[in-house]
């Protein structure tokens, strides 16, 4: 009805769909996700990572003998993308189940595992399976959700709510970027206990508070990204190459891609280029590398040159100031974003990435808000 319609208008503000306006909303809703979190407490007034819904459970969660991550699609991608500092501060191991699979395998899972189950609606079908799955066996489950009340929330022992704000986008944006900050300050809780990982935690809090800042930077690069998207909105793939920090972002920029323009794209590890991939290369087929500084770079660096020997079309996101470094010749384009701590990085990373997946569906004329053949919430197995 006509009703409706304004109504959306009065929703959408100044934006032409919803998924743009969520993708442009990041600083605020990261904040939001932020609030009340981040605090200076302790004997020696440290800076500290609060979380309400965990605070009782974080001594269980620390003997555990592992940390499982559980998810489907985008927020399954979060949990890759936040796998490398959980691991780095809480010294547990940590797995990847794609919900559907665990069950499929029905893989060993104990009572001395913490289960974390990521869903931004917290009623896909197939993560609140594996939930049921992982409460038969005893597990610690944990619930990071963005929808309060949801069946996943209300299923699990504890939990963290994202508060990323409504996300009506069927392609997931705010409610990823949101999905990392909290895994990151998960990853801070369970470490907070251990003094020779101070100072770096210390440094993660300095980069969260810095990072709506941050990603409003990153978010200047909507009209360079849009060029981009001209130049390839007539491709039929395009692959993405990310490692570390960044593999996450390689996924979850190609899921985008795929899902709402409807183009062919793969994400992967660069570490695997020479283990197939590098024969799809040659002067035609686009190639996305991420290889903003980090511990990985010199490699990323050397996997560039390899790409360049074989006449790649490369994009090759950066840190500011470094298109000069990175870019091998003239066959190679670069993206420059601001550089924060290395295990926030893959906040920043993808937005440029969402930008190019929006404008690739509005320049190819599909529906950006409602992908064909998919659904926002997807409740049937
Ligand atoms: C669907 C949506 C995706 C989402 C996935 C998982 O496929 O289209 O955007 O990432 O479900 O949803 P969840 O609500 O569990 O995060």
């Amino acid at each position: 009805s006509v009703l409706d319609m304004e109504v959306e208008q009065i929703n959408k503000g100044n934006y032409e769909h919803y998924m743009q306006k969520e993708i442009h909303e990041q600083p605020q809703s990261l904040k939001t996700t932020m609030r009340g979190r981040l605090i200076r407490g302790g004997s020696c007034k440290a800076k500290t990572v609060l979380l309400g819904g965990l605070k009782d459970h974080l001594k269980t969660i620390r003997r555990s003998r592992r940390i499982l991550f559980i998810g489907c699609g985008t927020s399954y991608n979060a949990a890759l993308a936040a796998r490398p500092i959980l691991e780095e501060l809480s010294g547990i191991p940590v797995t990847m189940e794609i919900a559907s699979d665990l069950l499929d395998r029905r893989g060993p899972i104990y009572r001395e595992d913490t289960a974390v189950f990521v869903s931004q609606s917290g009623e896909t079908a197939d993560t609140l399976l594996a939930l049921e799955y992982a409460l038969e066996n005893g597990a610690l489950c944990v619930g990071i959700t963005n929808t309060v009340g949801s069946a996943i929330a209300r299923r699990t022992h504890c939990g963290v709510h994202i508060n990323a704000g409504c996300e009506i986008g069927v392609a997931s944006t705010k409610a990823y970027t949101s999905q990392i900050v909290v895994m990151a300050m998960l990853a801070l809780a369970i470490g907070s206990d251990t003094i020779s990982s101070q100072e770096r935690r210390e440094a993660i809090i300095d980069g969260l508070i810095e990072l709506p800042n941050k990603i409003r930077e990153v978010l200047k690069l909507d009209q360079k990204m849009k060029k981009l998207a001209q130049e390839l909105m007539a491709e039929q793939s395009l692959l993405v190459f990310g490692r570390g920090y960044n593999y996450a972002t390689a996924l979850e920029g190609a899921l985008k891609v795929k899902e709402v323009a409807l183009m062919h794209s793969e994400g992967m590890l660069a570490g695997e280029m020479k283990h197939g991939p590098l024969a799809l290369v040659d002067e035609n087929l686009p190639i996305v590398v991420i290889a903003t500084r980090d511990a990985c770079f010199s490699k990323q660096q050397s996997v560039i040159q390899q790409l360049h020997a074989r006449r790649g079309r490369l994009i090759v996101m950066c840190s500011e100031g470094d298109a000069t470094v990175v870019c091998p010749g003239d066959n190679c384009r670069a993206i420059e974003v601001p550089l924060v701590e290395d295990c926030l990085q893959p906040v920043v990373n993808i937005v440029p990435l969402q930008l190019l997946a929006y404008h690739l569906t509005v320049l190819r004329g599909f529906n950006v808000d409602q992908p064909r053949n998919l659904a926002k919430s997807v409740t049937t197995q």
